[in-house]
């Protein structure tokens, strides 16, 4: 996964470099490094483990230049280790480079270059780059970058100085993300917008194979024949405040807190005369007869409610699949289906598989991204923003509410135009829609039920998400993001299995948390409940379906009323602020869990 960063400019290097891993250190936090241009050679620091210990490291031994770039890692081929950091230097320390991506052909290329006397100092596939630069360069830095990066397969952004280019830069990529920003002191090279927000909202997106030039002065383009190429610099209109924590001790609490305005401004971006608007409007909805929904985590939860959503009010099969199968599964799809991908990043490898995949076989593909000019929202055949802005903590909160909005309201708009639904009853659901800042908001003022209930939660061994049908779907998202960031045991199961197997797993120091807000299943949910609660568990009641506290076995944090299919944007509330809480708790690190990274772009 990792971040890279580069700045070439009039200011001193290594404080934008530190400053922007801050806001890629999501992509990882094995170990972080940079490298900056001094007086014929290059300085390097790097150092296993968080940026905090690049910092220190930094503290006592301070570097400075005028050009330089950095790292964070996420660890793929060889163990977190300082050796292991990047930047990597070629051989002869002529050349340095920072890379993102994975090179599957790294083992042959490094025994070709081991072969002919090369020594590497670590074990990852990043070196190899590093050293078959060295072993290529002529004196000319770009054919040399071109010849590497056709000897190259796998997935790389890459971030390239060279000894005899001061104050240069270069960057290239293939199906790893980079962006390129401009201001008057200095440009850059970066993985993700939030690294440069608080230097410009000018950014230019270089596509696969596109050389990037950065001088202190200017950018240029050119591609594999060293033809110069146009770009469109684009405006951010993300502000640098929003990659900040506010006050807030968490990246992930303050994301929660922003759930009524980012479900407001994404359900204003689906009306009117937005973009987003008219690609709902656009959509020949009739000529398909397959839907397809594809996704990872959390985004695939959201596919996992859309699929409830659009089959209740479309009345068409929905199939939803994880990225990581469809890619492999040879799927039944044509020019008839649409598939429509899921991601917040628009930068995981497998959901860019599967898109790819299902356009190489003819399908429409629909995506609903929200960071802007990533990879999937570039490629899908249509895009759907969502308006969430920059999210940072690795468990996605925001995103995923957005994602709810966007999809209930293509559930609706669907529904309307395939003639299931009519004017008037469009008009009941999309107002139904609309309620839903105020409702979490509502939740949000009761924040403290929440927090009370949680702190008690700490010693669980094993915490069990149920619900049936639409419910199902918020369990599914409740334990991931309990999971991933309390490192407590859970699993989600649909009511009606429990009694299938898992029932078996319950006992003295279980919790059971159940959804319950399809009044018509309210009685079966509340049948598992008893069923948990008389083998030792204890069970929380998050919904709007009434129920009575049972003293210490049976607690329920109501949720507002709204139509059933609507209900997991009020639950998933509950459902992360308990998550968040439990974690908070037991003191562990909320943005950044231990083994993730927010932007998985490798397999
Ligand atoms: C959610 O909290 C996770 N961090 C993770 O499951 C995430 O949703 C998944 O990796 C998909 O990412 P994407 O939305 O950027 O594609």
């Amino acid at each position: 996964m990792c971040g890279i960063i580069g700045y070439a400019g009039s200011e001193n290097a290594v404080p934008i470099i530190i400053n922007g891993l801050k806001k890629l250190e999501y992509r990882g936090y094995d170990s972080a490094g940079l490298a900056v241009y001094t007086e014929q050679k290059f300085d390097v620091v790097k150092r296993k483990g968080r940026l905090a210990a690049l910092e220190s490291c930094l503290k006592e031994n301070p570097v400075s230049g005028f050009t330089g770039i950095g790292h964070t890692r996420w660890a793929t081929h060889g163990e977190p280790s300082d050796e292991n950091s990047h930047p990597h230097l070629g051989h002869q320390n002529k050349i340095a480079i920072v890379h993102n991506g994975i090179i599957e052909n790294y083992k042959r290329l490094r025994e070709n270059l081991k072969a002919k006397g090369i020594a590497f100092t670590s074990q990852t596939d990043s070196e190899v780059i590093a050293q078959l630069a060295e072993y290529y360069y002529n004196g000319d830095i770009i054919d040399t970058i071109i010849k590497v990066a056709n000897r190259l397969e796998g997935s790389y952004a890459l971030g390239v100085m060279c000894l005899d280019q001061p104050g240069t830069l270069i960057a290239v990529r293939k199906d790893n993300p980079l962006i390129v920003g401009v201001c008057e002191t200095g440009n850059f090279i970066a993985s993700d917008i939030p690294a440069v927000l608080k230097h410009t909202n000018k950014v230019y997106y270089p596509d696969d194979k596109e050389i990037a030039i950065i001088k202190k002065d200017g950018v240029t383009f050119i591609n594999f024949d060293k033809e110069p190429i146009d770009k469109e610099l684009e405006t951010i209109s993300w502000d640098a405040d929003s990659a900040e924590k506010g006050g807030y001790p968490h990246f992930m609490l303050k994301e929660i807190m922003e759930q009524p305005k980012v479900t407001t401004d994404t359900f204003l971006s689906l009306s009117g005369n937005h973009d987003n608007s008219k690609i709902i409007n656009d959509l020949k909805l009739d000529s398909y007869n397959k839907l397809v929904i594809t996704a990872c985590g959390s985004a695939y939860n959201a596919g996992v409610v859309a699929k409830y959503v659009f089959e209740k009010l479309c009345r068409v099969s929905v199939e939803v699949e994880l990225a990581s199968e469809f890619r492999y599964k040879n799927a039944i799809i044509d020019e008839k289906t649409l598939v429509i991908l899921i991601s917040q990043s628009g930068e995981t490898a497998d959901t860019i598989a599967a898109m790819r995949e299902a356009k190489s076989k003819g399908a429409h593909t629909l995506s609903i991204v929200n960071v802007i000019g990533s990879t999937i929202a570039k490629e899908a055949d249509h895009t759907i923003y969502t308006i969430a802005g920059p999210e940072i903590a690795v468990a996605t909160t925001k995103a995923f509410s957005a994602q709810l909005i966007v999809l209930y309201t293509l559930g609706v708009e669907f529904a309307h135009k395939l003639k299931k639904i009519d004017t008037a009853q469009r008009q009941v659901y999309l107002n139904d829609i609309k309620t839903i800042p105020e409702k979490i908001k509502a939740i949000l003022n009761r924040i403290d039920k929440i927090q009370h209930y949680a702190t008690d939660c700490i010693a669980y061994k094993s915490i069990f998400f149920i619900g049936r049908n639409i419910d199902y779907a918020i369990a599914l998202e409740g334990s991931l993001k309990l999971k991933e960031i309390s490192y407590i045991h859970s699993e989600a199961y649909a009511g009606g299995e429990l009694k299938h197997g898992t029932i078996s797993l319950i006992e003295d120091n279980t919790l059971v948390v159940a959804l319950s807000n399809c009044e018509r299943l309210s009685p079966k949910i509340m049948s598992n409940i008893e069923q948990v609660i008389s083998r030792g568990a204890k069970s929380l009641l998050v919904g709007s379906c009434k129920a009575d506290e049972i003293e210490d076995k049976l607690q329920v944090i109501a949720v507002p009323e709204i139509h059933e299919l609507f209900s997991p944007s009020l639950s998933v509330i509950v459902l992360q602020l308990f998550s968040y809480y439990v974690a908070a708790n037991k003191g562990l690190d909320i943005d950044k869990p231990r083994n993730l990274a927010k932007s998985v772009t490798v397999e």
